[in-house]
């Protein structure tokens, strides 16, 4: 029975207060108190510049503003416009031609595209599987529709894929599933900035066709990419998919593309879901039940987003500006990534592995209490269980040069026996 006056629990749990949030407005609070200068606030998922003002591209700007009114005045039709659902393919593809029949839905970010994934590739009651470390709000969307997240351990005492692991999850799932969704988040992973090389995701993929080869199961691998286009070289970073190419019709993939930090279109609430599938017909039946799905929840996306990314890919000059101003944001980034990583091998903090993108996360006892120790000395991250996360997506490279000898002190001085 829950507490609630007149809501219904339905099986959630509803935190009083977002966490992330939490933290955050208490470095908003210092910093008016204190001054900007005293505090860092690695706390925000969204990327910053060194000035922490959120970067904007401005190239998708000049496209916003140029939009003709029936862009967004005008409802979408349910899976997104012909053009939307063409260039979102693009975006999430690459150079990459799948040779895999593709469907693309719209989903409001890439949050639409792990929610339909989740209500239309398992059970109510079912476990969705992801790794151990992970993006919290995984458990959220599953229990909004009553599913709870397991987890296999991500990586062995070696800082490899524990691909052990992950097979044992597979298959002791599969034992009491009639089928099961896989969460995948890479390459830049959040929490830890982990990217699967090439040698993981063929490990990864043999324990899927082993799981399901009696053809009485189905697997369905969730590929969230939120992070591709900040991760380097956006190219090198899409070469797993000619892996997802060919595989038994009872593994299904889908792809969960978000414009939120591609085109820095975070508040427009824009992404897709795309399968990859050898067989047509699941390909048409997951347009189908998406589909229903977006019209059962959010019904139609933000049009204004679609006519956006319909016009950036209806002009090459175009795109290669907008493309042009991420790389330069995105080089910015793995920049800071790398200067963290260097400061904290100097001073000995130890990191969880990391290659990329928004996040990295430093292991540690007692990481609530080494939170609150940090901000005394007015810096922010986010206890995440077994560490803290640091968004060096929100903090300058001089900070990131700083950051790790700050934390292994605070580290010592609250774990000192
Ligand atoms: C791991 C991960 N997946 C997906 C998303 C999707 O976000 P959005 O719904 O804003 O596109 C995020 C955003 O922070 C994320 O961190």
């Amino acid at each position: 029975m829950s507490n609630y006056k007149m809501a219904e629990a339905n099986n959630r749990i509803v935190p009083a207060e977002d966490k992330i949030f939490g933290i955050s407005q208490k470095a908003k609070e210092m910093m008016a108190r204190e001054g900007a200068d005293k505090v860092v606030n690695a706390t925000i998922g969204s990327l910053l510049d060194d000035d922490g003002k959120l970067v904007i591209l401005s190239s998708v700007v000049e496209v916003v503003n140029n939009l003709n009114p029936i862009d967004f005045a005008d409802y979408a039709p349910i899976a997104g416009t012909p053009d939307f659902m063409e260039s979102i393919k693009k975006a999430a593809f690459g150079s990459y031609v799948p040779k895999a029949y593709t469907e693309a839905v719209a989903t409001p970010g890439g949050t639409g595209a792990i929610r339909n994934t989740i209500q239309n590739y398992s059970k109510r009651g079912d476990q969705v599987l992801t790794s151990d470390w992970y993006w919290s709000p995984y458990t959220t969307i599953a229990q909004e529709i009553e599913r709870t997240i397991a987890t296999y351990t991500l990586f062995d005492d070696e800082g490899n894929l524990y691909i052990a692991s992950f097979e044992s999850k597979v298959n002791e799932l599969l034992s009491k599933q009639d089928g099961l969704v896989v969460i995948l988040n890479t390459p830049a992973h959040n929490p830890t900035g982990y990217s699967f090389t090439l040698e993981d995701w063929n490990k990864i993929i043999s324990v899927a066709k082993a799981a399901v080869t009696d053809g009485k199961k189905k697997l369905t691998l969730l590929v969230d990419i939120a992070y591709v286009d900040y991760a380097g070289d956006e190219e090198e970073y899409r070469k797993f998919y000619p892996l997802l190419e060919d595989l038994p019709t009872n593994i299904l993939v889908v792809i969960g593309y978000s414009l939120s930090k591609s085109c820095t279109m975070y508040g427009m609430r824009s992404g897709a879901m795309i399968c990859m599938t050898s067989d047509k017909e699941i390909a048409d039946e997951f347009k189908l039940v998406c589909s229903f799905s977006c019209r059962g929840t959010w019904s139609n996306c933000n049009r204004a987003a679609m006519a956006t990314i319909s016009n950036i890919y209806a002009d090459e000059a175009l795109l290669a500006k907008v493309t042009a101003e991420r790389q330069g944001y995105c080089k910015m980034l793995v920049q800071r990534g790398k200067a963290f990583q260097k400061a904290a091998n100097e001073v000995g903090l130890k990191t969880v592995p990391f290659d990329a993108g928004f996040f990295v996360t430093v292991p540690c006892e007692n990481a609530d209490a080494v939170g609150l120790e940090l901000q005394k000395a007015g810096i922010f991250t986010v206890p995440i269980g077994k560490g803290l996360r640091v968004s060096v997506a929100s903090i300058s490279e001089e900070v990131c040069k700083r950051l790790p000898e700050a934390m292994l002190k605070a580290i010592k001085t609250v774990n000192a026996k």
